[in-house]
């Protein structure tokens, strides 16, 4: 693997998974393969996960890492070509440039504008430090995609249901929030749940709330209570709308998920990507039952990183 951007870059996901699972069993087996290599995190956004998830899984392969936040640790970064850089002191070309010296593998997070949807759905900015970057990078999160979540939800559904032997159904549920939200969650999940068979998967959201046909072409139902019945996974998430880019349309306290509403499921596990606004997106009773499965995905996320950067620096080797 070379790069790792979105769920085109894995040529199985069935393998993918059932090797991060392996170890995730294993975690300290392979701390050979990190020997004098370095993995540089860069955050163009806050985190708490993807951080610290990515951390630990270079520790367990026994990388070496660094962690830099633009502008609050770096020099102000000027994003645009051509510009006169009166207010920023270090153009993204030289700041990627010289960072993909000081490391063998790059992850960057990205950050969606939500005003401009070309820009966003394009990709410029991470197009612009895979170009820059002379060496593989990773995806922490882009204007459009999470892909490093998607692999840990998707391997967390694999473990409670035995790796997919039994066919399941899989519900992301739109839900309220205060602000506008990125679709990086919504898009790349859709993105990778669609891709196995066994799972009949849906979404339910308002009729705004479409995604971009890109990501999910399937069926959307708009009333959530319907759409929960005999569900056997609830993924909640908020994204604003699509179509009328980056705007919340939908303020209505009604799509949080409830305990009432669970009732409705095959005693369905709750899942969300964290952090999570407790009580606007899903009651106290739903996120501190034994049917929340949010804290494993969390801890998911160190396999998936780490079965990422173990696929790449073999790729260096
Ligand atoms: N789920 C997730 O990516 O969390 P952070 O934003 O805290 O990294």
């Amino acid at each position: 693997m070379k790069k790792f951007f979105s769920v085109e870059d894995v040529p199985n996901i069935f393998d993918l998974v059932k090797e991060a699972i392996f170890l995730k069993k294993n975690p300290y087996g392979i701390q050979h393969i990190g020997k004098n290599k370095t993995i540089g995190l860069v955050f163009f956004n806050p985190s708490l996960r993807t951080r610290i998830s990515c951390q630990k899984a270079a520790f367990n392969l026994g990388c070496n890492i660094w962690v830099l936040n633009i502008n609050n640790d770096t020099w102000k970064i000027e994003m645009n070509d051509g510009n006169v850089m009166k207010t920023t002191q270090e153009h993204l070309k030289e700041a990627i440039s010289v960072m993909s010296m000081y490391c063998d593998i790059l992850a960057v997070r990205t950050f969606p504008n939500l005003i401009d949807k070309d820009y966003d759905y394009k990709e410029v900015l991470f197009k612009k430090i895979l170009n820059y970057s002379k060496i593989p990078v990773i995806n922490m999160e882009s204007a459009t995609l999470h892909p490093l979540q998607s692999l840990a939800d998707v391997m967390t559904i694999a473990e409670y249901t035995s790796f997919f032997k039994k066919k399941c159904k899989v519900v992301l549920s739109w839900a309220p929030h205060i602000k506008p939200l990125p679709h990086s969650v919504a898009n790349s999940f859709s993105q990778w749940i669609s891709k196995i068979e066994q799972i009949d998967f849906i979404i339910t959201c308002p009729k705004e709330y479409h995604l971009h046909k890109k990501f999910y072409n399937g069926i959307y139902i708009n009333n959530q209570n319907k759409a929960f019945i005999n569900a056997d996974f609830i993924y909640a998430k908020n994204w604003s709308s699509y179509l009328d880019y980056g705007k919340v349309l939908c303020h209505d306290y009604d799509w949080m998920i409830t305990k009432k509403k669970m009732k409705l499921t095959n005693q369905a596990k709750f899942m969300h990507c964290l952090p999570v606004r407790r009580n606007i997106v899903v009651e106290d009773a739903v996120l501190d039952s034994k049917n929340s499965i949010v804290l494993q995905q969390a801890e998911n996320r160190i396999y998936a990183s780490q079965i990422i950067f173990k696929k790449i620096i073999q790729s260096l080797l």
